[in-house]
């Protein structure tokens, strides 16, 4: 071995010998398996420019007027100002009990479960909390059926963790169950089991449907039929636009076979990244059992906790509903006004989507790239689709994030867009 004092001269031996290596040959099967590093696929092409200040009708994030920053800022004071030092040192993998203890109290008063601490663990948004979940229970290779479409992020972790992604179709009243009870025969015949049933049955991102009471029944019924786990992807739960909330999965059964994830990100900011999951205590344990990042941040859980006392944060929420209601509102007028003869749509129960049919002449891809160059930005619908391909040419509107006063003009550009696309494909 040679002793060399010169530093430069052992950086150059290391460029040398490093040189002849090739950092991809050690990424693993789960970098190969994905051709993206970003959760969301709204599909915008890299090669167009929207030549004036572009409308952005594309991610759901909370309105940055509503963000509320001092109320966190006091609450932050506050979790700081306490006598110990716990929200600096280290929280433990489930996250401080305080916070899940509250989480309970509105499960037990919202969804009428008995909820406990025990039955939350807290996680770094509510993305976290679907690869925590994954990691818990599936093994390269393993089933798992989500609904076509359904949000682009989770088939993005799907397929991190090498699961076979199978999808079964939606209409207006959410999955459709027959579908999945003949997939899932299918697969019994064949000795195969899907492990998770994925779902978003409130306020569903893209679609922006809440599936309806029947079809909760039929589908608890089929997935403990077969043995599958239902995981809820309750995101925007609590942001619905209808008078009452519909009766949730966990609700319904009771927690039995449901493991629901939440989220701070839709109800207060998507910065926080803070969630969590919502399941029987036994579930609970399994995933803490394979949790390797020691948890996420205590200082957050205690400020949350503090921003969640004499009933700021319900208050907050009941705010947001009336704001993106009156902005859906807003949107779907104007789209009705100005972009009816290009497109058809289903006013959405909640959340902050708008997800839209163009009419059969024109195709999602064109009308995006149009947009952009007319000056409005969102998604189109082919990644929100397992395979990334959406036969019913569908374009996603988000109407949470965008100023009031830009929808609007927002659907006249888009209106534009698609006359163009449509003249253009008459010629
Ligand atoms: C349906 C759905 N689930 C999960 C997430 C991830 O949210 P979080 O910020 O809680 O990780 C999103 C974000 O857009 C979403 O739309």
């Amino acid at each position: 071995m040679t002793i060399n004092s010169n530093p430069q001269s052992l950086i150059d031996e290391l460029h040398q010998l490093w040189s002849h290596h090739n950092f991809n040959e050690l990424a693993s099967d789960a970098v190969k398996h994905l051709t993206s590093g970003s959760a969301t696929d709204w599909g915008i092409p890299a090669d167009v420019e929207s030549p004036i200040t572009p409308i952005t009708l594309g991610g759901g994030i909370p309105d940055a007027g509503t963000l509320p920053k001092e109320e966190l800022l006091d609450a932050m004071r506050r979790a700081l100002d306490a006598p110990d030092d716990e929200p600096l040192r280290y929280g433990g993998g489930i996250g401080y009990e305080p916070l899940r203890h509250e989480l309970a109290k509105r499960y037990t008063r919202d969804r009428h479960i008995s909820a406990t601490s025990d039955h939350f663990l807290l996680t770094n948004g509510s993305a976290d909390a679907i690869d925590l979940i994954c990691g818990t229970f599936l093994s390269p290779g393993d089933i798992v059926i989500s609904e076509a479409p359904t949000f682009s992020g989770t088939l993005r972790t799907f397929r991190g963790h090498q699961a076979e992604i199978l999808s079964v179709g939606i209409d207006r009243e959410g999955m459709i169950i027959d579908e999945l009870e003949q997939l899932l025969s299918k697969l019994e015949t064949e000795g195969r089991r899907a492990k998770i049933i994925y779902v978003i049955s409130n306020c569903h991102n893209p679609a922006g449907i809440s599936m309806s009471h029947a079809r909760r029944e039929s589908l608890l019924r089929t997935a403990a039929k077969f043995g599958c786990l239902i995981v809820d992807d309750d995101a925007y739960g609590e942001l619905y636009y209808t008078p009452e909330p519909p009766v949730t999965l966990s609700e319904l059964s009771q927690g039995q076979g449901v493991i629901t994830v939440g989220t701070f990100s839709k109800i207060i900011a998507t910065g926080l990244r803070v969630g969590w999951v919502f399941a029987d205590p036994s579930i609970i344990e399994q995933i803490v059992r394979v949790r390797f990042d020691m948890g996420n941040s205590p200082m957050l859980h205690h400020m949350l906790w503090q921003f969640m006392q004499d009933g700021r944060l319900d208050k907050h929420i009941v705010n947001m509903r009336s704001l993106y209601s009156e902005k859906l509102e807003s949107l779907a007028s104007a789209l009705h006004e100005y972009c009816e003869p290009y497109m058809s749509f289903q006013k959405p129960s909640g959340g902050f989507f708008l997800w839209a049919q163009l009419h059969e002449n024109l195709d999602a891809l064109e009308v995006q790239r149009e947009g952009i160059k007319q000056g409005v930005i969102f998604a189109n619908g082919h990644g929100f689709f397992p395979d990334h391909h959406d036969l019913s040419q569908h374009l996603r509107f988000a109407f949470s994030w965008v100023p009031h006063e830009d929808i609007q003009e927002g659907a006249q550009r888009l209106a534009k867009a698609c006359a163009i696309v449509s003249d253009n494909n008459r010629k």
